[in-house]
């Protein structure tokens, strides 16, 4: 049993959209996805999936990015990403439905993966594309149903976490932030994050051990599409 992450799959099967031209990495990075995860991924494993899973605007043009995601091999659980806008989070237990035994939504509540809860949400941070007040907003929003994850957790037990985030959980130049302050206040173990595309971006948050927690980028460029094994 195995516990991998990986952010940002871009897929866009039933759309227009192109991501080779962020550069040669993303060349039928579909196919690498797939040649990865079939390599390292086991039928008894589990593989989040970090948010930006399809360009598709509604659930009909994500069927086949869904499809693909549903056919990889191991339990795959998902978060949202900012173009997710497929997922509507007041219906997240619809996807649930819709999906049911193959894929897993996580949103206002958690999975289980031994005695650990895996919680999250797509979290937000300035980027400088919105005003402070409005980015301070949105963080409250996430950091809201992030809570909303771990209480669920805690309701049934668990103490020990492993916190998932689309957005890198600092901005650039921050070291404490709404996610850090709530990571340790749960007692997480680690944070993933993915989002941050380019080599000008990987070092945007927070890497490595911070007093404490192990936080780790597993944005799709930043692995070239290898998922990362978190436990
Ligand atoms: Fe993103």
């Amino acid at each position: 049993m195995a516990l991998y992450a990986l952010g940002d799959l871009h897929l866009s099967f039933q759309s227009e959209k192109r991501m080779d031209r962020f550069g040669k990495i993303w060349r039928n990075h579909e196919k690498k996805i797939e040649k990865n995860c079939n390599k390292l991924v086991d039928d008894n494993d589990t593989l989040v999936l970090v948010g930006d899973h399809s360009w598709g605007k509604k659930l009909p043009g994500c069927q086949l990015d869904l499809e693909f995601i549903a056919d990889l091999p191991g339990r795959k659980i998902l978060i949202r990403g900012n173009h997710d806008i497929f997922w509507n989070p007041k219906k997240t237990k619809e996807l649930n439905d819709l999906y049911e035994g193959r894929l897993h939504f996580l949103q206002n509540n958690f999975y289980s993966y031994g005695d650990y809860a895996l919680v999250g949400t797509k979290g937000y941070c300035y980027e400088g594309f919105d005003s402070r007040q409005h980015a301070q907003m949105l963080v409250e929003r996430e950091a809201k149903r992030l809570k909303l994850s771990f209480e669920a957790a805690r309701a049934e037990g668990y103490e020990k976490f492993i916190m998932f985030l689309h957005y890198p959980p600092t901005e650039i130049g921050e070291k404490v932030s709404r996610f850090t302050l709530m990571a340790q206040a749960y007692g997480v173990e680690q944070v993933i994050y993915a989002h941050c595309h380019g080599q000008e971006r990987f070092h945007d948050s927070l890497l490595g051990n911070v007093n404490g927690i192990k936080y780790s980028l597993v944005s799709g460029d930043y692995l070239d599409f290898k998922p990362q094994r978190i436990l």
